[in-house]
């Protein structure tokens, strides 16, 4: 299902891959891009932040950075049409997968070495400091999210995606597409279109649903409420955080799901709008 969520960031992985000078074999063979766990069978199997003692091996853990959110949008165009960008229908689309530490606070571009965000936001450090922006090959002008900024944001801040992780073998650009793969994971655990559809939420420009409308169909499958993101004054519904502790890594580990730690921005009272996708928005990816 949902092949455009994919090729979204498998566009940008491949951009970047030529760029970066990682090779893949003639014969189209996928190399694997895993991290390297031979030492995580011995480390004690818990929750991130569910940890008492402290996480001795960080590759195995998110350590800080264990509060982790697998984020989605809700759009109706993209604004790039004409460059055939359109958004998958039936579906919500992928933001990424962020690294909150356990008591909600956060850092973001941890490493500057695996900096390939063209226009990072925030520009600065709390303290000030100018974050380069990425000006190497392998940009992609035309893009809603970029998902290397994306990585370049969280993933850096996110243990289990440290290069020595991934061993002595480690190649370049291996983790990005780790990354990727990983936040194309966690989005799949969380079917948000189809969800509230099978509650009768379907995008409308008629009708208005209620935060506890929303609210009510998401927990009914996924046992707690995520975060919902409204623009307009609370009054039109634009994204979801859903907030998990995870055991093992991002990667490979299981994630379980937590109520959101934000108070939701939409209107708890008033009407929210779940617009319909703009004529020729959309595109139809489940084959
Ligand atoms: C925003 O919403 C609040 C209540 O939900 C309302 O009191 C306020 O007037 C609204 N502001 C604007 C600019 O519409
Ligand atoms: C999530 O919140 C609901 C409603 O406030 C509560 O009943 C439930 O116990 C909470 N679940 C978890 C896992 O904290
Ligand atoms: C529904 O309304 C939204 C918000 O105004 C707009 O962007 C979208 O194009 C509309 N969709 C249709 C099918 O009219």
């Amino acid at each position: 299902m949902v092949h455009a969520v994919h090729t979204a960031p498998l566009l940008a992985l491949f951009a970047l891959g030529v760029a970066g000078g990682a090779t893949y074999s003639k014969d189209c063979s996928v190399p694997n891009t895993g991290p390297v766990l031979t030492s995580c069978a011995s480390q004690p199997a818990v929750y991130s932040c569910e940890n008492t003692a402290p996480i001795k091996d960080t590759c195995c853990s998110p350590t800080p950075g264990g509060l982790v959110l697998a984020t989605q949008f809700w759009s109706t165009y993209t604004g790039l049409e004409n460059k055939k960008q359109k958004l998958p229908k039936g579906a919500w689309t992928i933001h990424g997968l962020w690294p909150d530490n356990c008591d909600g606070s956060y850092e973001q571009y941890c490493d500057l070495s695996r900096q390939f965000d063209p226009k990072p936001s925030p520009a600065k450090f709390p303290d000030g400091t100018v974050i380069p922006a990425y000006k190497g090959p392998g940009r992609r002008r035309h893009q809603r999210v970029s998902y290397v900024g994306q990585f370049s944001k969280h993933a850096t801040c996110t243990s289990t995606f440290d290069v020595k992780c991934y061993g002595p073998s480690y190649k370049k650009n291996q983790d990005v597409i780790n990354y990727f793969d990983a936040a194309i994971r966690a989005y799949h655990l969380f079917p948000t279109f189809d969800v509230l559809a099978a509650s009768g939420i379907v995008p409308s420009n008629k009708t208005t649903y209620s935060l506890a409308q929303f609210e009510r169909a998401l927990a009914a499958q996924f046992g707690t409420t995520p975060y919902l993101g409204c623009t307009n004054n609370g009054t039109v519904l634009s994204e979801v955080w859903y907030f998990n502790h995870v055991l093992g890594t991002e990667q490979y580990g299981s994630y379980k799901p937590l109520n959101s730690t934000s108070p939701s921005s939409c209107t708890k009272t008033g009407k929210i709008w779940y617009y319909e996708r703009s004529k020729n928005s959309e595109q139809e990816v489940r084959k």
